[in-house]
């Protein structure tokens, strides 16, 4: 553990990934951090042992740029404006560059949808080299903008310590 290099990736407009990203770090390990996909660019993530990647479930899937642009022009009911500063998932995805290391997926969304986010991250992990150390894992939101049901935030916590040992 103490050579571990691990990474929690997350794309968030209204936080709520961001907070799973945030539980599921601290406890894979004191040193690992929840990174944006604006911050988890060259140095901070080469030659990570693990990437941990979660975004959204918006429109039934990761979110595609047209779902983001959507939501920047016509925020609708919500409570809070999108953060849209850092990149999608997608994109970050695709200039992921080739690694050796390992990696799981998991994604935020209300409980009944179709869809989902992580099979799209799961392919742009493993097509950059990362394979996958565990099964994805759904956090839910009670609300379209959120607040994390009650227990999902231990439920993070609980994977984090999962992933940490599936590493050992
Ligand atoms: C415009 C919009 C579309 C959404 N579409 C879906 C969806 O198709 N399936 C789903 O499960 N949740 C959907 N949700 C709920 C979000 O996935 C959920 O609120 C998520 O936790 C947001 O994450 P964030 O706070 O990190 O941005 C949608 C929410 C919004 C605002």
């Amino acid at each position: 553990m103490d050579t571990m290099k691990a990474v929690v990736v997350y794309e968030s407009l209204w936080g709520n990934t961001a907070a799973i990203a945030r539980a599921i770090a601290e406890s894979i390990g004191p040193e690992v951090r929840a990174l944006s996909t604006a911050e988890a660019t060259g140095t901070a993530i080469a030659d990570a042992d693990l990437i941990v990647a979660g975004a959204p479930v918006l429109g039934f899937s990761l979110p595609s740029e047209k779902m983001r642009e959507n939501i920047r022009t016509n925020p609708g009911k919500a409570p809070a404006p999108p953060n849209l500063s850092h990149p999608s998932m997608r994109s970050w995805l695709d200039a992921l560059p080739t690694g050796h290391g390992r990696s799981a997926a998991f994604e935020t969304r209300i409980w009944w949808s179709p869809g989902g986010a992580t099979s799209a991250i799961v392919r742009g992990l493993e097509r950059a080299g990362y394979r996958t150390v565990a099964k994805r894992q759904r956090f839910i939101v009670t609300g379209a903008y959120g607040p994390l049901r009650d227990g999902e935030l231990e439920r993070a916590r609980l994977w984090g310590a999962e992933l940490a040992k599936a590493m050992e």
